[in-house]
């Protein structure tokens, strides 16, 4: 296994120690997540069900036996397990970099607590140099993406791609994000935007991080 996947993996493992007896887990979308959904697998029956952020992951749990609940069929999420594309020391994230990131950003917001696991290769200073992914309705692609240049953005459109709700991606390249509550707000202004790719209202309640030599809980600036 390549060193990142190594990383990935002791991340996901260290996860489970935060779910709990009875809970209700969201599970995000990716490759750490993927090795937390194997995690998951031998404590399926401690927990009550899981609510999937994606097709993708959906079709995870379910081959692996663990009970998939609609949100709409849940009041308490207690505890939200995801990814990142990249962290800060606000524990404001970027997401989306695999095209789910708004179911992603609606289970972060019904979930009591988020709990976001990367690999020390995620975490900057500054947020943007991950391309910052936005999804958009089709019709509204090339507006946005005017709209995006005007803020100093450079819109990149992701071909091939269709998200899990029929829209498509643009990833504003080259940003960098002094402050990203405030360009969330902004971008979530434009119409034909459905979701920003920043998750600065709404950031991580904790971040694990993990390096070669082992997984650390990061701490809040
Ligand atoms: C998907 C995401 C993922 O959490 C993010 O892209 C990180 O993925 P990976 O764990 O594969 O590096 O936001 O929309």
């Amino acid at each position: 296994m390549s060193s990142s996947d190594l990383k990935k993996q002791a991340v996901a493992r260290a996860a489970i120690e935060y779910v709990e007896y009875d809970d209700i887990v969201g599970v995000g979308t990716g490759s750490t997540v993927d090795f937390f959904i194997e995690y998951l697998k031998p404590i399926k029956n401690k927990i009550s069900g899981a609510v999937a952020s994606s097709i993708s992951t959906q079709e995870k749990l379910e081959a692996n036996g663990i009970r998939v609940l609609d949100l709409n069929d849940v009041s308490d999420i207690p505890i939200y397990i995801d990814g990142a594309d990249e962290v800060n020391s606000n524990f404001q994230l970027i997401k989306g970099g695999g095209g789910a990131l708004t179911r992603e950003k609606i289970i972060a917001g019904a979930s009591n607590k988020f709990l976001c696991i990367v690999d020390d290769s995620k975490v900057v200073d500054v947020l943007g140099k991950f391309p910052l992914p936005l999804e958009v309705v089709p019709m509204a692609r090339s507006f946005v993406a005017r709209e995006v240049i005007k803020k100093k953005g450079m819109p990149v459109w992701r071909e091939n791609f269709i998200t899990d709700n029929g829209n498509i991606i643009l990833d504003i390249n080259h940003m960098e994000i002094f402050e990203p509550i405030l360009l969330e707000k902004d971008l979530n202004k434009i119409p034909g935007i459905l979701t920003v790719g920043l998750f600065a209202e709404r950031p991580a309640d904790h971040i694990l991080v993990s390096s070669e030599k082992e997984v650390i809980e990061l701490e809040k600036k």
